[in-house]
């Protein structure tokens, strides 16, 4: 696994921009794995900055995100496809045509977006670079911690307490918090060619220390399931290098 150790989160957001910048530049019609979460959110304005500046050309570039929420519609200031359009999507030359986020706002449009999930995720090659966060509890992507098993391919998945928690600040009420979601799975991540993962603060310390402290895979915490992947970068600040006792 390869990590980079920023001075703070700004140097992060360019470090990981950057990469994107680096793949699309050599690749036009390159095919993006994204996400969301605000490590995230930080992140795309740079890549919108790229585009200002007329150094990125993003007409032939093609997306896929991780996850969505279910039970809202995407027209949600919340959900992650209005989240991606107006972050990223809306302010560069990108065709919509070009960018998957799941869709399923009600429980029986979960199997019809999976199908269109997996057309897109293989069609054409894999995804080049795949952009991944943390929760708290080591969940990638929504593949949320279990004491027992991880589902490898794209699945609805539950939501624990911790996460409906740490998503409610983005709701103006508690009973607004979607409890479940659509994500790809562990498998369906590990087929992209390269991996990034960034995170910032000091509540994804003891995930990153679990990801960078030993070679062992637990269920516990799903990120660690990325030590089976052979081009991985990991991008954290002093800070979280600190608290996650990582020393290089
Ligand atoms: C959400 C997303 C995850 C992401 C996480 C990180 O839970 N579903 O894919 O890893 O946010 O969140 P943040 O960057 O806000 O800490």
């Amino acid at each position: 696994m390869n990590v980079i150790v920023t001075k703070d989160f700004c140097e992060t957001c360019d470090v990981v921009a950057k990469m994107f910048f680096e793949l699309i530049s050599a690749k036009p019609d390159a095919k993006l794995g994204l996400a969301t979460g605000t490590t995230a959110e930080e992140m795309y304005p740079l890549m919108v900055d790229y585009f200002k500046k007329g150094k990125l050309d993003y007409s032939k570039v093609r997306t896929v995100n991780l996850d969505e929420y279910v039970g809202i519609p995407k027209t949600h200031e919340q959900s992650y496809r209005a989240s991606m359009d107006r972050w990223l999507f809306d302010s560069v030359n990108i065709d919509k045509e070009n960018t998957f986020v799941f869709d399923a706002q009600n429980e029986n449009e979960v199997p019809k977006t999976i199908e269109e999930f997996y057309k897109r995720l293989y069609e054409g090659g894999n995804i080049d670079l795949q952009l991944l966060g943390i929760g708290a509890n080591g969940h990638v992507g929504f593949n949320e911690a279990n004491a027992d098993f991880l589902t490898a391919g794209a699945h609805k998945e539950a939501l624990t307490p911790g996460t409906i928690n740490a998503n409610a600040r983005f709701f103006d009420r508690p009973e607004d918090v979607p409890t479940s979601a659509i994500t790809m799975g562990l498998r369906d991540i590990l087929s992209a060619k390269k991996i990034v993962l960034a995170a910032f603060g000091k509540s994804k310390a003891e995930a990153i220390s679990g990801l960078l402290s030993d070679d062992n895979i637990t269920t516990k915490n799903p990120a660690t399931f990325l030590k089976l992947h052979h081009n991985v970068t990991v991008v954290i600040d002093r800070g979280l290098a600190g608290l996650a006792g990582y020393k290089g």
